[in-house]
């Protein structure tokens, strides 16, 4: 695909069902985070794989969060399955080092960059995906079974798969109120 293309018509595929990327495309994804802007080389990244068994693990984190909060129910067995709505969800943690010059917030925007990167590589290959938060990138118990400790940040629960049925980018937004020159 065309960079201006994919830059111009990028968009969110929340609706996403099985093949999930096979291992050739997950290396392509994979990669294109590693391209990802990295002020003084720090690496700031960590992306964690989840398909088949591991969406279970993921799913079996979620419930054990939500149970900490108190859902019960439907509410409790929702987040169980929250990770089952794509065949692959690669959580991604900005690593934060201590750097004289590179400050934390460059470390979780760089991480940030990477998710989208992978984002745009699975549109490229055909697939789709979606970029998630929600209170459980923010969760104390999810953190923990992450190793995500101190300044590090889940950024982001990217879900990848198919499409289920084919999408439009919604319009973009008037460009006046954004850009102003100095
Ligand atoms: C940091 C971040 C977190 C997000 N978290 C969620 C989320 O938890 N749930 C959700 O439905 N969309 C979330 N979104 C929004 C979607 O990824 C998507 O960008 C939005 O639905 C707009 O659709 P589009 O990408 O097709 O323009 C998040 C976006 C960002 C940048």
């Amino acid at each position: 695909m065309d960079a201006a293309e994919l830059l111009l018509n990028r968009h969110s595929q929340p609706r996403l069902t099985y093949p999930g990327p096979d291992s050739a495309q997950l290396e392509a994804i994979l990669q294109a985070g590693l391209r990802a802007p990295d002020h003084a080389g720090l690496t700031p990244w960590e992306f964690v794989v989840a398909e088949e068994a591991g969406l279970e693990r993921l799913g079996e984190i979620y419930f054990r969060a939500a149970q900490a909060d108190g859902a019960e129910g439907e509410a409790l067995a929702r987040a169980r399955l929250l990770p089952t709505r794509a065949p692959m969800v690669i959580t991604v943690i900005a690593k934060v080092t201590e750097h004289p010059k590179v400050p934390t917030i460059e470390q979780h925007l760089s991480a940030g960059c990477a998710l989208m990167a992978m984002q745009m590589m699975a549109l490229n290959l055909g697939l789709g995906g979606v970029w998630r938060t929600g209170t459980y990138a923010r969760h104390p118990l999810v953190r923990e079974a992450l190793g995500v400790a101190g300044e590090d940040e889940i950024v982001g629960f990217l879900y990848l798969g198919t499409p289920q049925k084919p999408t439009q980018a919604r319009t973009a937004p008037a460009m006046d109120p954004f850009v102003r020159r100095l």
